[in-house]
């Protein structure tokens, strides 16, 4: 199916096919004031009832089957799951790699946008983390089977039996969209991400664009500058484009990074990363 001349995106074709509680999701009219992301709220009528329910609260949001496409993706225009992974696609084709010899490792996984689209493009082994049970519950309601392994943890803090579980994988891929600072997953456990990927590896990720700019504290841009200066990744791919709108409908720069992992992460670098 076209839409545009492009093709129909995938969330919206599942979307067509769900059965929606949503009556109605209402962006608020804000008179001037630009809340950041992690204070964006909505109203939303859910079979009749109304409810204010602020964008961060995850958990809230995966239990209301179609809500989080219906706000994030139809509402506010979301584009990337799509476009990180298009790119990994495309850089893994100059590389002369196929995605099918992947096996991905996607943080904040959420109910599987990105593991959907990751699958789409050929990759088979996708293991989900996300910190909160209600993204895993909602990833096996919206996309059984899409992931062979799904973790509740905290990668701030990862128990040794699952951090066993997670190496035996051998990982050659890092996924983590729309994911990164604003409360959600800090930059120690970004890090702990990356070394949980085997050498060599690919990473693909995104993440607002003030996160890499020298004025950054959140630690983002001094991490990945670290891991490019001593040659642990070398960045392949590095895109600015509209992620979203936001509650007043203005753009959201995010950036999409692909990189390659040339080395494995030496201890210290992991151990001297600052909490966000
Ligand atoms: C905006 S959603 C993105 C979900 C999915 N990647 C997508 O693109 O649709 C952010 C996700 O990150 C998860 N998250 C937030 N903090 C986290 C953390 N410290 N560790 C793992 N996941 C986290 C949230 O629970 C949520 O599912």
């Amino acid at each position: 199916m076209t839409l545009l001349g492009q093709e129909t995106p995938r969330w919206r074709s599942r979307l067509e096919e769900a059965d929606s509680p949503v009556d109605e999701i209402n962006i608020p009219k804000l008179d001037g004031y630009c809340p950041t992301q992690d204070h964006e709220w909505c109203e939303v009528v859910i079979e009749g009832q109304p409810r204010r329910i602020r964008f961060h609260n995850y958990a809230e949001l995966y239990k209301i089957p179609t809500l989080y496409e219906e706000l994030f993706y139809e509402k506010l225009k979301c584009c990337s799951p799509s476009r990180v992974a298009g790119l990994l696609e495309d850089v893994m084709t100059d590389f002369g790699q196929e995605a099918s010899d992947l096996c991905v490792l996607d943080v904040g996984a959420g109910n599987g946008m990105v593991g959907d689209e990751l699958a789409a493009r050929g990759v088979r082994q996708l293991v989900g983390i996300d910190i909160v049970q209600e993204a895993r519950d909602a990833a096996d309601r919206d996309r059984p089977g899409l992931y062979e392994d799904y973790l509740v943890t905290d990668l701030t803090n990862v128990p040794e039996n699952e951090e066993e579980l997670l190496r035996a994988k051998k990982f050659n891929c890092l996924s983590c969209v729309a994911a990164l600072g604003f409360g959600d997953i800090p930059v120690k456990a970004f890090a702990k991400a990356v070394d949980l990927i085997e050498t060599p590896g690919w990473l693909a990720f995104n993440i607002e664009e003030s996160f890499l700019s020298e004025r950054d504290d959140s630690g983002f841009c001094s991490l990945i500058r670290e891991l490019s200066r001593q040659e642990i990744i070398q960045i392949q791919a590095y895109r600015r484009y509209q992620h979203r709108i936001s509650v007043t409908g203005e753009p959201l720069h995010y950036v999409a990074v692909i990189a390659r992992k040339l080395r494995d992460m030496p201890d210290d670098i992991l151990a001297n990363v600052d909490e966000a």
